[in-house]
């Protein structure tokens, strides 16, 4: 019974399957309540977030749909010399962004005062807002927050790269581990080792995971359809996280550039760089990370790469120009069929009970195969 486990039952879901969450405005409501209406977990990207509006979002998702949802936050919010700009560095960074600025017909910029939201803020408000779930990344919530997680009845998931994420997650007392393969689009979230030595594919990841912790595992990274459901659950986890399939969906946040470069040819290629947050993340690339990455040693520090980029991202977003746009991306981008969410759930769930009731004689071929 794929339908039903720990980790149905412990969330209250109908089926074990999460449409993993986007940060910097790739959520959306109306993805979300697809997902949670459809019997699934509908996650919220909030890390880019104020906590007035992870107070105001929770109210606005509430309205939306009265099944289970996930917030998430990302725990380590800088990396060392990435909390502000110095003003050298500043005009450094200044000097090495204008000619793109230049070109996109953009001012250059002025210092800014504040960066990034905090996470330690943002955390208060979430548990205020004392969401379903609570999904993070990049880290551990101290024991304090997870112990006023358990007395709001707020689930937590946490997210690991490597079996060693995943046990130090499970012994610090958190209810489920997310175990995410470098096949997956967005960041690699390690927070033991560097993001270069975490770069363990699904497969082996997986069971590795499930045979070393006791708390209930989900699959992410490279699932797209029945067969990785059904795979992903066959080497031990109780249930999935899809990103990249979710994202293409109509209702998502992701710009029409970005969507319909996913279901491009050029989704065949993807690359992980450093180029748009200073963090380690899994794009389809473009002319912008191929410039940026001539001149590795001029990446700042997460979030300050990403305060420059978020800037040519606009303006890339508005003249519909893949090259500066930041491209996040699967691996398994190219097999993407759906275009909605509702209907991505729909042959999710199809799909994998013909798996896992063994209504195929051998092999599962896609229809549109
Ligand atoms: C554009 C994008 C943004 C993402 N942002 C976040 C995030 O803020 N927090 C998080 O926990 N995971 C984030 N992820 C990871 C997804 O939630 C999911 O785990 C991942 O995409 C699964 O791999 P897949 O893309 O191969 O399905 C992001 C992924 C993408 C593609």
């Amino acid at each position: 019974m794929w339908k039903s486990n720990t980790f149905t039952r412990r969330l209250g879901v109908s089926y074990p399957i999460v449409q993993g969450p986007f940060g910097g405005g790739l959520s959306s409501i109306p993805l979300l309540a697809a997902v949670s209406n459809g019997g699934g977990l509908g996650s919220f990207g909030a890390h880019y977030m104020t906590p007035a509006q992870i107070i105001e979002l929770t109210r606005d998702i509430r309205g939306a749909t009265a099944r289970p949802f996930a917030l998430n936050l990302w725990i380590s919010d800088h990396d060392p010399g990435g909390l502000a700009f110095t003003p050298e560095q500043f005009s450094q960074a200044v000097q090495r962004f204008k000619p793109w600025f230049d070109e996109l017909e953009l001012p250059l910029p002025e210092m800014p005062q504040r960066v990034s939201e905090r996470y330690e803020e943002q955390i208060e408000a979430l548990l205020e807002a004392a969401p379903p779930v609570f999904s993070f990344v990049f880290g551990i919530p101290s024991a304090d927050i997870l112990e006023q997680c358990r007395r709001r009845n707020i689930a937590t998931i946490g997210a690991a790269t490597t079996v060693d994420e995943a046990v130090a997650i499970a012994a610090a007392g958190v209810d489920m581990v997310l175990a995410t393969g470098f096949e997956a689009g967005g960041h690699r979230v390690a927070f033991l080792k560097p993001a270069e030595q975490s770069l363990v594919g699904t497969f082996a990841l997986v069971p590795q995971v499930a045979d070393r912790v006791s708390i209930p595992v989900i699959a992410a990274g490279g699932i797209v359809d029945g067969r990785g459901v059904a795979a992903a659950l066959t080497l031990g986890a109780q249930a999935v996280q899809l990103g990249t399939a979710f994202l293409a969906c109509s209702e998502s946040g992701a710009s029409p550039i970005h969507r319909d470069t996913l279901f491009s040819p050029r989704a065949q290629q993807t690359v992980l760089s450093r180029a748009f947050t200073g963090r380690l993340a899994r794009f389809i690339p473009n002319r912008f990370i191929a410039e940026m990455e001539l001149h590795q040693e001029t990446i700042l520090p997460f979030p300050l790469q990403s305060w420059f980029t978020a800037q040519l991202k606009k303006a890339a977003t508005a003249r519909h120009d893949p090259e500066f746009s930041s491209l996040y991306a699967s691996q398994a981008t190219p097999l993407l069929s759906q275009r909605s969410a509702t209907a991505l759930m729909e042959s999710l769930i199809a799909e994998t009970e013909q798996i896992m009731t063994g209504r195929r004689d051998s092999g599962f071929k896609m229809d549109n195969h």
